[in-house]
């Protein structure tokens, strides 16, 4: 979901909707805002205005009464958790007054509690919501000002929360709060924005104010100042935003999919800057915080992640492995925290997150720290709250990513994890040889994914040819295996067609009664000493006729079509196979007609559990 706030001088609700575009990529089921109205001379306040609709923001745009003018505002996209997408579900919610309007990101676990308790009360909830009962624990607190009401009723809250609140009775504010979901602050000129992720506010500001959790804050047109939700004063001075307006534009792509593929060029090159040490044939990452005799003390490495983050760190704990000869392992942090782990202090945990604000990944990470864990973060977004939880960690450098399926943060983050195993290694039993080796591939990576680009149109072809698949199997051999499983979720997620990850030697353990005409295989092929046994997993799916589409350092003949990436080093092979099949499921959807940007039912950070 996405929050979105403005109070100034100008007109309020073109902001907010441009606002909202920027962040409809974290949720596109419902969109909503209230706004404060232009009150007549000699009237302290006008009340609140308020508009929702079901989809997208420009519904919501469409339904826009014409008279919408104030130059207060809170908009919210939703991406639903409570209650179905639609009208009345949308944000913002208001009290039974119509004098309190609240946005809200998060949940609310014991809504069901409070809205029984409101209810008992006589008062109608209008919605299925665990927000809305929010909205009137504010409207009902007898407090004498806007920041009390709303700390009164966060104290009867348990849950996650980043919020605005609108009160008629206070014109002149917006007062925000923050609990696990982000929330920060656009410090402008005689203006002041929030939003819940920078991509709302650098176009206006890049001056930013990142809320802790347990932090509120109140805007108003020439002022901000923040404190707990005990009520003391904190004291915040904002940072500078690094990323450019301009990188969240599309740049003349049609998709921010397409543009972020293309992207990883660039984006490669960026992470790898300034990083790598020649004369010791290793590299620096100045914010891992990790020494070299604690370092020496890692006894295991244990990732964790969602989705594509996930599926880097499977990456990664083999590159960790394979280059630092350390025991390393991934799981979906999502399963992680719900099994009471044994956390071991010799153990190095390595949080994976593109956004830094998964719940679940920002969650395993607050659990292994109350036990003492020591974790590291590979994040993509420079504060994010994963970011600041950490002890230290590597950033990712990927610049924004919009499209919410991701492509050049999983390769980045895999190059980030290359960077890492390589450090490890050399100041454990890697080789001076060998550092060099990793070294000259690693450099070689952003050329070799811009021939792999060149061969953009073969790949649509073969979409085209592939696209109306029943199932698409995906399989690969411990380097291939990451691969597979980062492209079958790429396929499913952006082109709705049904696909399976196996390890290539399962194959024959039951997926293969599956193997027909109408289900392919992808097969990812490294050149290295598995080939051969590869090889003969393709015999076996060619004798239940089913078609393959092989992924190779060179052409396949067991394979009804091969795509041929360029070889690099064997441990780096993963990184660049991966690259054709973004183009595989890109041009799949495509093919489909898909909304590549936003596929149905999914959001780009999930912060909520
Ligand atoms: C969501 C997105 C996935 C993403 C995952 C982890 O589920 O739909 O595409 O991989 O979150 O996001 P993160 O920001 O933690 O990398």
């Amino acid at each position: 979901c996405g929050i979105v706030g403005y109070i100034g001088k100008r007109d309020v609700a073109p902001l907010l909707l441009e606002g909202l575009q920027r962040l409809e990529y974290r949720g596109y089921d419902s969109a909503g805002l209230a706004i404060q109205g232009k009150p007549a001379k000699g009237v302290q306040s006008a009340g609140l205005k308020t508009a929702k609709a079901k989809g997208r923001v420009r519904d919501l745009e469409a339904k826009l009464p014409k008279r919408f003018a104030g130059t207060t505002g809170i908009a919210h996209t939703r991406w639903a958790t409570h209650g179905a997408p639609n009208d009345v579900n949308a944000h913002p919610h208001l009290d039974a007054e119509g004098k309190v309007a609240v946005v809200h990101n998060g949940i609310i676990d014991n809504a069901a509690d409070l809205r029984a308790k409101l209810a008992a009360d006589g008062v109608e909830l209008a919605s299925d919501t665990d927000s809305e009962a929010l909205a009137h624990l504010i409207g009902r607190s007898q407090a004498p000002t806007l920041e009390e009401k709303v700390r009164h009723a966060l104290a009867m809250v348990e849950g996650t929360y980043g919020i605005a609140v609108l009160h008629a009775d206070f014109p002149d504010r917006i007062v925000v709060a923050r609990n696990g979901s982000p929330v920060v602050l656009g410090i402008g000129e005689k203006e002041m924005f929030v939003a819940s992720d920078v991509a709302a506010l650098v176009s206006h500001t890049r001056q930013v104010v990142t809320l802790d959790d347990g932090e509120m804050a109140t805007l108003k047109a020439d002022d901000y100042r923040t404190y707990t939700t005990e009520g003391s004063r904190t004291s915040t001075s904002p940072t500078t935003v690094e990323w450019e307006a301009e990188s969240y534009d599309m740049g003349g792509h049609d998709t921010y999919m397409h543009k972020e593929i293309h992207e990883q060029v660039d984006a490669v090159d960026r992470v790898l800057r300034g990083r790598i040490d020649d004369r010791f044939s290793t590299v620096h990452l100045g914010g891992l915080n990790l020494d070299a005799r604690a370092a020496r003390g890692v006894r295991r490495v244990k990732i964790l992640g969602c989705g594509s983050a996930y599926h880097t760190g499977l990456i990664g704990a083999q590159l960790i492995e394979e280059l630092a000869r350390i025991p390393a392992d991934a799981e979906p942090a999502s399963e992680f925290r719900y099994r009471n782990p044994v956390v071991d202090p010799d153990t190095l945990y390595i949080a994976v997150s593109q956004s830094g604000e998964t719940y679940d990944t920002l969650a395993a990470v607050q659990e292994l720290k109350r036990k003492g864990a020591r974790v590291l973060g590979v994040v993509n977004v420079v504060g994010s709250a994963i970011a600041r939880e950490t002890d230290g960690g590597v950033y990712v450098h990927a610049g924004p990513e919009v499209c919410v399926v991701s492509t050049k943060c999983f390769t980045n983050t895999a190059v980030a994890f290359a960077l890492l195993a390589l450090h490890l290694g050399r100041i454990r039993d890697l080789s001076v040889a060998d550092g060099k080796r990793i070294i000259a591939g690693l450099r070689k990576l952003p050329e070799q994914i811009a021939e792999v680009l060149r061969g953009e149109e073969e790949i649509k072809a073969l979409a085209a040819e592939y696209a109306n698949a029943k199932s698409m199997m995906f399989v690969g051999r411990v380097r291939g295996y990451p691969v597979a499983r980062e492209a079958s979720l790429k396929l499913k997620e952006v082109s709705y067609v049904h696909a399976e990850a196996y390890p290539a030697s399962e194959l024959k353990h039951g997926p293969l009664a599956l193997i027909e005409p109408e289900v392919p295989t992808v097969a990812v092929l490294p050149d290295d000493d598995l080939l051969e046994k590869n090889r003969a997993t393709l015999e076996e799916i060619k004798a239940r006729s089913g078609r393959i589409l092989a992924v190779a350092h060179r052409k396949q003949e067991k394979a009804d079509h091969t795509i041929v990436v360029p070889r690099n080093e064997v441990e780096l092979d993963p990184i660049l196979m991966g690259i054709p099949l973004q183009l595989l499921a890109y041009h799949t959807a495509l093919a489909l007609g898909r909304d590549i940007d936003k596929p149905r039912n999914l959001a780009k950070s999930v912060t909520v559990e």
